[in-house]
C-alpha cells in the first residue's frame, strides 16, 4: 500500500505533517514526530514579537461544555510562540535538517513588513524546503489586530513571495469572508501551498474570581468539533485550486485524516490529538488510515482524493426533500422516559399503554432516533410503519 504524497513539491512518506506547535519546538520534540512515523514537521512559530517569546503558567486548559445530556470538549490552551531568537530557531532547524530524514518546515509570525522580509530569507538561507507563513496564530497576529485581515494576508504573501523563492505555506484563519477566494488569490500570486486552517481565538470566565480563566486573557481555542467546518471548507475549495491543501482542524482518527483526503486534502497537519495522547498517536493514525484504504481496496490515495468535493456534493436544487421516512419506536427497548415526546417540537411521540408511540404527525426530522437513551427509534420509510 503506497501512503506516499505530495506537497507544495516535496514528497512526502505519508499525509501526516506534525503542526506548528511546541510538539515541533526542537530537535528533540522534531525527532520523537519522524520516530513515530510522521512525513513532515513544522516547527512551532518564530514570532517577531519578542514578548511572544514566554508562554505563562499554567497555559493548558481543557473545557468541557455540556448541553442537555451531550458533552464537548475544547483544547484551550496559550503557548505562544517558539522561545528562540532568530539565531538560535535557525540554528535548530539546521540541526534538524542535518539529523532527520523528514522535511523540515519552518513557520513564522510577523508584525512589521521588514520582519517578514528578513525572517523569510533568514529560512530560506537555512536551506529549508519550504516556508509556512502564520499569518492567523490566535494569538496575536495580523489576523486579530483588526483592519482588513484579507488585505493584510495578500500583502504579507506579496512580500515574501518577492523576497523568496521557495516554495511558501500561508496559514489561514477560519474567519475569512471567503476562505476560496482567498486561497485563489494566494495561488495567483504564486503562493504554492495553504493550511485551512489555523485555530480560533476563545475567552472563558471563571466565575469565581470575575476574570478570564489562565493566564487572564484570551487563548486559542480548538477540538474535534472544528473538523466539520474545515472538512466543509476543504470540499468546497479543492476542485477550484490548483495550489497544495494541507488539512487542519481536530484530527482524532485515521477516519477523520481519511476523510479530509476524500475532500481534497493533499496532506493532513495534526495537532491536538497529540498533545492529549502522545507522539504514538501518529503511529495510530497511520495503522488507522492502512486498515481504512485496506478495508476499501484502495492501494493509493489518488483513488479516493476530492472524491466527495466540488459537484458531489449537493446544491440547494438537487437535495431530495420528499418527506420519504418517519420515526418508529422499538416497542421492546423503550423504557418509557419521555425523552422524545419532550424534544419532538412536532409533537408526534405520545405514551400508548406501556410504551411510547410515533403518530402521523412525524415529520421525519430524526431528532428523536438520536436522542433516545435506549436507541429504540429508528427511521422507516412511511409505507413500512
Ligand atoms: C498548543 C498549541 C500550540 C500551537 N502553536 C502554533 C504555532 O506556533 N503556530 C501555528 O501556526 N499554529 C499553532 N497551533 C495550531 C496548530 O498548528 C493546528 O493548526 C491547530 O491546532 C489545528 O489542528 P488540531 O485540531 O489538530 O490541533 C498550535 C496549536 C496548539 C494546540
Ligand atoms: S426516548 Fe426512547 S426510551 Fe424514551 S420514551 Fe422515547 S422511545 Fe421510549
Ligand atoms: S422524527 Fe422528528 S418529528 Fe418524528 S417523532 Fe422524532 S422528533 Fe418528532
Amino acid at each position: 500500500m503506497d501512503l506516499s504524497c505530495e506537497y507544495v513539491g516535496l514528497k512526502l512518506k505519508n499525509p501526516i505533517i506534525v503542526a506548528s506547535s511546541g510538539l515541533a519546538e526542537n530537535l528533540k520534540n522534531m525527532k520523537k514526530a519522524e520516530e513515530h512515523g510522521a512525513a513532515c514537521v513544522v516547527v512551532k512559530s518564530f514570532f517577531e514579537e519578542r514578548v511572544c517569546r514566554i508562554s505563562p503558567t499554567p497555559r493548558f486548559e481543557i473545557i468541557e461544555r455540556k448541553m442537555g445530556r451531550l458533552r464537548s470538549q475544547t483544547f484551550y490552551s496559550f503557548e505562544q510562540a517558539s522561545p528562540f531568537e532568530a539565531d538560535e530557531y535557525f540554528g535548530e532547524i539546521r540541526k534538524a535538517i542535518n539529523t532527520l530524514s523528514i522535511p523540515i518546515i519552518p513557520s513564522i509570525n510577523c508584525i512589521t513588513d521588514d520582519g517578514w522580509k528578513k525572517y523569510s530569507k533568514m529560512a530560506e538561507q537555512t536551506g529549508v524546503p519550504a516556508l509556512e507563513l502564520n499569518v492567523s496564530c490566535p494569538h496575536g497576529s495580523i489576523s486579530f489586530r483588526g483592519g482588513d485581515v484579507e488585505e493584510k494576508i495578500l500583502s504579507v504573501a506579496r512580500i515574501v513571495r518577492d523576497a523568496v523563492k521557495i516554495p511558501l505555506i500561508v496559514k489561514l484563519p477560519m474567519q475569512l469572508s471567503s476562505p476560496l477566494s482567498m486561497a485563489k488569490m494566494l495561488e495567483r500570486m504564486g503562493i504554492n501551498g495553504i493550511v485551512m486552517f489555523n485555530r480560533l481565538t476563545g475567552l472563558d470566565i471563571d466565575l469565581e474570581s470575575e476574570r478570564p480563566i489562565m493566564h487572564g486573557g484570551y487563548a486559542g481555542h480548538g477540538g474535534p468539533w472544528t473538523f466539520n467546518y474545515v472538512l466543509r471548507w476543504i470540499a468546497n475549495s479543492s476542485p477550484h485550486l490548483d495550489l497544495s491543501i494541507a488539512a487542519s482542524g481536530g484530527v482524532g482518527n485515521g477516519e477523520d485524516v481519511v476523510k479530509y483526503i476524500y475532500a481534497g486534502a493533499d496532506v493532513v497537519e495534526v495537532c491536538s490529538l497529540i498533545y492529549l495522547v502522545g507522539y504514538q498517536a501518529i503511529d495510530m493514525l497511520l495503522e488507522q488510515i492502512r486498515s481504512f484504504m485496506e478495508k476499501k481496496s484502495y492501494s493509493n490515495f489518488s483513488q479516493f482524493r476530492g472524491k466527495v468535493s466540488g459537484k458531489a456534493i449537493l446544491g440547494n436544487e438537487e437535495i431530495d426533500r420528499r418527506r420519504l421516512f418517519k420515526a418508529k419506536i422499538d416497542p421492546v427497548l423503550c423504557t418509557s422516559c419521555g425523552v422524545c415526546q419532550n424534544v419532538c417540537i412536532y409533537d408526534a411521540p405520545y405514551p400508548s399503554n406501556k410504551n411510547y408511540i410515533i403518530g402521523d404527525r412525524c415529520d421525519g426530522c430524526g431528532l428523536c432516533v438520536k436522542l433516545c437513551p435506549t436507541k429504540a427509534i429508528k427511521m422507516v420509510p412511511w409505507e413500512d410503519d
